[in-house]
């Protein structure tokens, strides 16, 4: 597979989801000034931005409309929608598994909410050997992805096709970017109960333990809840080399109320088998 060939769109998409970060960015500065005209000014050009963005997008961009179609689905098991992704997104996590498994060349990984296929070509770079499976909900996504990442040893599933649940097991799962919302960020809700609640986080972890392997990785970056929350928690603990690292952004407990601190976490679990209840420790 020519390399290139994955990362180059990769550029454009990038280049102008920062572009149209950086214009919201500012209307939204517009919006919230002092001066009463650069205010409505602000107003009415932000809601012009929107409307005619989103209109413009709609009409242009069969990706665009995919998101949009999955954000109106009720599907119960639907986490992020937003589908933004980059090659070599999480270094120091992709580093981290890859020492842990370094003697280990025949491994399974699942890269779960693969997006268009770019952490799977990641893995695949860290882990020469190995056998990459990428799952996702969008259809769109496994189109792209699959055509990005067509290789023998890498395979992308819809989340709906049991063939990715593999009963013998996966040495690692990369769930990142996934279980959350961006609602929950952007309209600073008290409570995740509406938007994403922490029921639908909590059973995907779950299901996804069910299909990793005794002493596997559970990878979890980017999400609305902590994993210490979660009901398999119990029997994880921290891979020791993995430094937990301060969250600066909204998270929720358990009963879906926004915790009041930063949350200092992990993001690479070990899966133990049963460990009796209690904090957990490297
Ligand atoms: C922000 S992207 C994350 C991509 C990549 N993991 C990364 O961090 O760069 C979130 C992805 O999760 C997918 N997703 C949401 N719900 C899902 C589900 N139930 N099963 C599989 N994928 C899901 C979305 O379609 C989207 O592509």
């Amino acid at each position: 597979m020519n390399q290139d060939a994955a990362i180059k769109p990769n550029f454009i998409r990038h280049g102008l989801f920062r572009l149209r970060q950086s214009i919201g960015r500012r209307l939204e500065a517009m919006k919230a000034s002092e001066n009463p005209v650069l205010r409505v000014t602000g107003m009415f050009m932000y809601a012009l931005w929107q409307l005619g963005g989103d209109s413009l997008r709609w009409l242009v961009s069969s990706e665009f409309r995919s998101i949009r179609q999955l954000a109106t689905n009720s599907r119960t098991d639907l986490h992020q929608v937003a589908n933004f992704t980059k090659m070599d997104r999480y270094p120091l996590l992709f580093n981290a598994c890859r020492m842990y498994h370094i003697n280990k060349p025949a491994l399974r990984l699942l890269s779960f909410g693969c997006s268009t296929g770019e952490e799977v070509l990641t893995l695949g770079q860290y882990f020469p050997q190995a056998q990459i499976v990428g799952v996702d909900i969008n259809p769109w996504n496994i189109k792209t992805a699959q055509q990005r990442c067509d290789q023998p040893r890498m395979s992308i599933y819809h989340t709906d096709d049991p063939a990715w649940q593999m009963q013998d097991g996966y040495d690692a799962i990369f769930c990142l970017a996934v279980l959350q919302r961006t609602e929950n960020r952007t309209q600073n809700p008290q409570s995740s109960g509406e938007i994403y609640p922490f029921s639908r986080f909590d059973h995907q972890l779950t299901q996804l333990d069910s299909y990793l392997k005794q002493e596997g990785l559970m990878t979890l970056d980017e999400a609305d809840y902590r994993f210490e929350d979660a009901t398999v928690a119990e029997h994880y603990q921290p891979l020791a080399w993995d430094k937990p690292v301060l969250k600066n952004r909204d998270m929720f407990d358990a009963s879906n109320q926004k915790l009041s601190e930063q949350q200092l976490i992990h993001r690479i679990y070990i899966k133990k088998g049963e460990m009796k209840k209690g904090p957990l420790s490297c």
